[in-house]
Order: C-alpha cells, then structure tokens, then sequence
C-alpha cells in the first residue's frame, strides 16, 4: 500500500502517491498539489515537537494533510477548502487507508479563524482569482475584489496568532505575512519559506503592504490580457 510505502521510505516519488486519486485529479498534481517531498518537509519543520495541530488552508485532495499525518502519527493535521469535491476525495482516502490524525472540512477559509493550530500551511489558494492559468475547475473566477478579500483576511489572521506559532508558505507572495514572523529559512529556490511568529502585533507591524499586493495584481491583469 501507498502510504505503508510513504511510512517505511519516508518519501516517495509523485507518480507513484498521485495514483491513489482519480484520473482528473492528477492531472492537476503538478500545477496545484503540494509535492510528496514538499510535504514532508514542510510537516518536519512544522512537527519538530510532539502533538501539534496543523492547518492547511486550502486543502485541495489533501495530499499536505495525508503525507504530514503518515510522517507524523502524534500530530493532528486539519484540512479546509472551499471546494466539497476534493473534500470528499480527502476524507475517502483517509478513510480507506485508516489515517486517523487528518481530518477534512468544507469551508470557506473566509469564515475561519486560525486560533487553536500550532502550525500553518499555505500554498497560494487564492491565485485563481487573479490568473487565468490557474483555473482548477469551472468554479475558478477571476475576481480581483475578492482576491484582496482573501489577502486581508490572511493577513489579519496571522497577526492574531500567538507568538511561537509556525507558519509555511508555498509559492506564496511576501505580502500574505506580517512583520511578526521571521523568516527561519527558505527552499526549493526560495517558494517554500519557513517562518515563526516571535513579536506580538503593534501598529507599525499590522499593516499590510497594499502597494506590493497592487503590484502583483497589475503583473497578473497583464498577463491575462496578454493571454486572451
Ligand atoms: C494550490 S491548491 C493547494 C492544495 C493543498 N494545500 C496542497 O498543497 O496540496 C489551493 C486550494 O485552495 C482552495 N481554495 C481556494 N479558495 C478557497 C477559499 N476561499 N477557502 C478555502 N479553500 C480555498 C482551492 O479549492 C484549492 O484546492
């Protein structure tokens, strides 16, 4: 079995884990899901200690979730995403290869606070609204007001998390996270980040660099016009 397979090797190649979900589902992998060996070593920074809950904020068809909760058996890992179709491919897999310390929630990430979780997990879930080559089902739209929604709502949230709480970005722009984490290192030519939060919130570190989020905006409106 896959995930016996993940437990004794601690890492396995991509073609081989993706096979545990549909056709139309793979297809996706390279593009939308966190890679085996990404997963492993965002949950063995996030997990250095024992229990830990761990969020991943949208969670597609789990595969963060699924490979941290194998590596990490005393961990709790939560996955939540918009999209109830990949939440049920998430909690068919957990059920059928009994993994115990996941679990799966449709939600808008809109509607949660991120209190409560020692880790985070973050791999850029709100591009879709903003480039058109991100597009992951017919549900993707582009809507740049609720793009920056999503910006700010991130970025509110992790100023209310408490100091030690560790937070990893994926392909993700600077500008979702505060001041109030430091950067502890980076990966995989600089997209996969490793931070900790380690000051409270003041007013000088609660604002968001809206000129850099503008910035990134304006680069994907012009791609997009440039591929209609
Ligand atoms: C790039 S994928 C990452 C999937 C997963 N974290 C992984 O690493 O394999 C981003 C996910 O964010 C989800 N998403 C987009 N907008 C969301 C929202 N408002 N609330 C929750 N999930 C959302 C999408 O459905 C998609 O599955």
């Amino acid at each position: 079995m896959i995930l016996d397979q993940l437990r004794i090797l601690k890492n396995i190649p991509d073609e081989q884990f993706d096979a545990i979900y549909p056709f139309e589902i793979r297809e996706l992998s390279d593009r939308h899901w966190t890679s085996v060996y990404v997963a492993k070593l965002s949950a063995g920074y996030l997990c250095n200690q024992k229990n830990v809950k761990v969020l991943d904020i949208g969670s597609g068809v789990g595969k963060f979730c699924l490979v941290g909760a194998t590596l990490h058996p005393k961990s709790d890992f939560y996955g939540v995403d918009i999209r109830q179709n990949l939440i049920d491919i998430s909690n068919s897999i957990k059920t059928k290869y009994a993994i115990p310390n996941t679990s799966f929630f449709q939600k808008d990430v809109l509607q949660m606070d991120f209190s409560g979780y020692d880790g985070i997990y973050f791999f850029n879930s709100f591009q879709e609204k903003i480039d058109t080559t991100s597009v992951i089902d017919r549900h993707s739209e582009i809507s740049v007001d609720m793009y920056m929604t999503y910006v700010n709502h991130i970025f509110n949230e992790l100023n209310k998390v408490p100091v030690g709480t560790k937070l990893v970005t994926y392909y993700s722009e600077e500008f979702y996270v505060p001041k109030t984490f430091k950067l502890i290192s980076t990966h995989i030519k600089g997209e996969l980040k490793f931070y900790l939060k380690d000051m409270e919130a003041d007013e000088i570190h609660t604002q968001l660099n809206t000129e850099d989020v503008d910035d990134h905006i304006d680069k994907h409106t012009f791609l997009n016009d440039l591929n209609t």
